[in-house]
């Protein structure tokens, strides 16, 4: 086919020659992604003619509107013959499309019928279902086919309501609607087809007559399932309950469910319940000492638990049990992760806190975000409001009063409002606040944390704080603050973890043994060596390749993530690396943008993760957000990245960054910053670093600043002493040594250290304004050591060399500091 004379018949010529450079032939054309197409610096109309023609082309396998035809072609191919196997059908019908029939221009009709069967079409293709047969206005669709999905029930519920929102906001005269059925059941593949049966056979069985009459029950807009398929859903969705009802063609009435939305989940621990964890193992005085003192802090007592233990070891999973302990007791619940990559973001838990309890999306209009913003804090002052929207980075011009206050007054006032709102919360009834990861917390979440803990005493507040050992809580000794250890599993624990993981089937009893040996008895690894074990077939190379030690990571737990991540092809591998560059939690649109893969392969790796129990999903595509099971499995997947690879996915992350997300970059150039330099880009970094530090310099969060110039001035020196490297130098020592003297104090030796470190580089530089300033900036730090006589020596060399050169306001800075150091001396020239 002439790619370039099809573009011309679509009135597309004006691209024929990005096609042409970017050599793009037939073959490719219908793999081509909406991201690809505005590369090729498409315009939107443009790309949607493209996309609509091009499903005219000869489908691929991929393809979404293939035919059952396509079904049969496939199945000869791979030689299959009948086969039985689970599968999850849908069946979609537009609603009152007899009397559109009748009102519509039978023209405008089939516009109508096609505009909606290339939305369920694009619906389905992006989240990989497979669309069989359109039977008039209806059509079915296949989850988990031609390759079986673990997930396939979710992914069918998803696309369900996606389409129900999609159909109903197609730009039509009259707004069209839909009935979605969905049952999971076995079937049979293949056999029929090829005996030539007609196309509507290619699956036999009940479950697509199940989809069909579950179709008919339900209601416009509402999709409704089948019991199995609910019971593969677990709780990962809210539903109406539909009781029992008599199905034509079924023997036994069935019971039913509509899908009402999405399970109202505020974090990603949820993601756990959908997966079905591990049955818990041992633990019964932990958890019954977290009750206790639940019950404590209800009745107003309010009590603060530090739990503390290796990575891996199930501090999280504790946190978790109680949460479902006490889920039908009344309170409200009040989570806040640390994270590595955030360790130097003022408030970062807070905001991501406040961000997901307001449902604010990425895309709302900053209008949108500040009304769902106020509808989540308790009644707020408008002072209050301005304060905690500032800290989100909303604009809160002509919505509140502006906020006149130095840094340091907005964030006192920021943390008391912060604290009005936990004291709201607290009398309206008892508060779970947890608070994960402490030992990766930015100073600023520490600063807060000293005021909650010291509050807490006096509210019906249970704060729940977890780290690694390495953390050193300054909170011990108070009389409401308990510290719990957790330790590892013993061997009978262990060995029942095994056997958890393993379920219905057996490992041999010396197989046990040496995972118990291998790992022991930190449930992570346990799992993990497990689940490796399981899926490997060949028990003795998982696990001697577990005792070769690798990395920073454990090695059991490094090698055997290596074997699952080996065994899932290197697709799903490098989906898990690029998903590692981004963190430990990433969306899927960045992910999207940085992998550059088609939608297909990259929604079957991120399935195929996710089915390997790797990585949590929260939410549904475009808007999903997918998690690294534990941040150990995190470090594990970016271990395997090899130099170069790794720094040329930091780059492509930093280059997106750039380019689409600026409110990230600017509410946290940090973010960029870090990927600039695990890049390599040592001046981009450096740019980012420094503006990075202003921001939390104008935040009052002086701490961060401190830790952002000291990475902006060690990528000044990587950069070498290139034009200008001096001045630069001296200038970031300073805004270091201006942070740290509100950060530590005037005798900070660090201080004294960074000083000196800026009267060096200023030495090589010619800039007398600059050499006076450091001499201006060391003065307090000498009078605060008691070391006036340098200071006056000091400031007279620079009198002596350089007083002509000087403009007056330096020369009053250095008399008057003088002055001072003569009078701290008691001497009065
Ligand atoms: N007592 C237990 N019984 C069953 N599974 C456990 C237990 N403790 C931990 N796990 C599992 O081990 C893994 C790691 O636990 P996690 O709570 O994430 O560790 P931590 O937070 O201490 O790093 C999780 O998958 C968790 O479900
Ligand atoms: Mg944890």
């Amino acid at each position: 086919m002439d790619v370039a004379a099809w573009l011309r018949g679509l009135g597309l010529q004006q691209y024929e020659q990005a096609f042409r450079d970017n050599a793009i032939d037939a073959e490719v054309l219908p793999e081509l992604t909406d991201a690809d197409l505005e590369k090729l610096g498409m315009l939107l109309g443009h790309r949607k003619r493209f996309r609509k023609a091009v499903v005219g082309l000869a489908p691929s396998s991929s393809h979404p509107d293939a035919s059952t035809d396509d079904i049969a072609a496939q199945s000869r191919t791979r030689e299959l013959s009948a086969e039985r196997r689970q599968l999850t059908v849908m069946f979609v019908d537009l609603v009152g499309s007899t009397a559109l029939a009748t009102r519509l221009d039978p023209e405008d009709l089939r516009e109508i019928i096609g505009a909606y069967h290339r939305c369920v079409a694009d619906t389905v293709a992006h989240f990989g279902g497979f669309v069989a047969k359109h039977m008039g206005d209806g059509v079915l669709v296949y989850f988990g086919y031609p390759q079986a999905r673990e997930n396939a029930a979710e992914q069918a519920v998803r696309v369900g309501l996606a389409l129900v929102d999609a159909v109903r906001r197609l730009p039509e005269p009259e707004p069209l609607r839909v009935r979605i059925g969905i049952g999971t059941g076995q079937v049979v593949v293949g056999d029929l087809i090829t005996a030539g049966e007609g196309h509507e056979r290619g699956v036999v069985g009940e479950t697509p007559n199940l989809a069909a009459r579950l179709q008919a029950l339900a209601e416009p807009d509402a999709v409704v399932i089948g019991p199995q398929t609910r019971q593969l859903v677990g709780d990962l969705f809210e539903y109406r309950d539909l009781g029992a009802v008599e199905v034509k063609g079924f023997p036994e009435p069935i019971h039913p469910y509509q899908v009402v939305r999405e399970s109202a989940v505020e974090s990603r621990f949820e993601a756990l319940h959908g997966t079905t964890p591990t049955p818990l193992v041992g633990r019964e005085e932990e958890v019954d000492l977290l009750q206790r003192h639940w019950h404590r802090a209800k009745s107003g007592e309010g009590r603060v638990v530090l739990l503390s233990g290796e990575p891996g070891i199930g501090k999280s999973r504790l946190t978790v049990t109680l949460q479902e302990r006490i889920q039908n007791e009344p309170h409200t619940r009040l989570r806040y992760f640390c994270s590595p990559h955030h360790q130097d973001s003022a408030l970062h838990p807070t905001i991501a806190q406040l961000e997901r309890a307001a449902g604010l999306e990425r895309d709302d209009p900053p209008e949108r975000k500040l009304d769902k913003l106020a509808a989540l804090l308790a009644p707020a002052s408008p002072e209050d409001g301005a304060l905690l929207a500032e800290l989100l980075s909303l604009p809160t011009e002509g919505h509140f009063p502006p906020l006149q206050l130095t840094p340091q007054r907005k964030k006192e006032k920021t943390f008391d409002a912060l604290l009005r709102q936990l004291e709201d919360l607290a009398r309206q009834g008892p508060v779970l606040m947890l608070f994960e990861d402490v030992h990766w917390i930015d100073p600023s979440s520490r600063e807060l944390l000293d005021l909650v803990v010291e509050r807490v005493p006096l509210l019906p507040v249970l704060l729940l704080l977890t780290f690694r050992p390495e953390f050193q809580p300054p909170w011990t000794g108070q009389a409401h603050v308990t510290v719990l250890v957790l330790n590892r599993l013993d061997r009978r624990e262990g060995a029942a973890l095994v056997q958890r993981v393993v379920g219905t089937g057996e490992l041999p009893s010396d197989v046990v043994a040496e995972i118990i040996e291998r790992t022991d008895g930190v449930p992570l690894f346990v799992e993990e060596l497990t689940k490796a074990v399981l899926e490997g077939g060949n028990t003795r190379t998982v696990l001697s390749r577990a005792a070769a030690t690798a990395l920073n990571v454990p090695a059991t737990l490094h090698a055997s993530l290596m074997a699952r991540l080996d065994r899932l092809g290197s697709t799903v591998k490098e989906v898990a690396q690029v998903g590692a560059v981004l963190g430990r939690e990433f969306s899927y649109e960045l992910l999207a943008a940085v992998a550059q893969r088609n939608a297909a392969d990259l929604n079957g790796a991120l399935d195929q993760l996710v089915g390997a129990g790797l990585v949590f999903c929260r939410g549904t595509r475009p808007l999903a957000t997918y998690l690294f099971k534990h941040a150990l499995v995190q470090d594990a997947a970016y271990g395997t990245l090899l130099r170069a690879k790794r720094q040329e996915l930091h780059k492509r992350v930093a280059d997106v960054l750039e380019e689409k997300w600026t409110e990230i970059t600017e509410a946290q150039p940090e973010l960029l910053a870090h990927h600039l330099q695990e890049a390599g880009d040592w001046a981009g970094a450096l740019d980012h670093w420094q503006k990075a530090g202003r921001a939390a310099v104008a935040r009052a969060a002086t701490r961060e600043a401190v830790s952002h110039f000291a990475s902006a001035i060690d990528c000044s020196r990587r950069l070498g002493d290139v034009s200008g490297g001096a001045e630069r130098m001296t200038r970031l020592h300073l805004a270091m040594a201006n942070a740290l003297m509100q950060a530590e104090g005037y005798r900070s030796e660090r201080l004294g250290k960074t000083l000196e470190d800026a009267r060096l580089a200023a030495a090589n530089n010619a800039l007398v304004e600059l050499q006076c300033d450091v001499a201006l900036s060391l003065a307090p730090f000498f009078y605060a050591t008691g070391r006036n006589h340098d200071y006056l020596t000091l400031a007279e060399e620079q009198l002596a060399n350089c007083a002509d050169l000087l403009p007056t306001a330096y020369l009053s800075g250095l008399w008057a500091t003088k002055g001072i150091a003569h009078f701290n001396r008691g001497e009065q020239p």
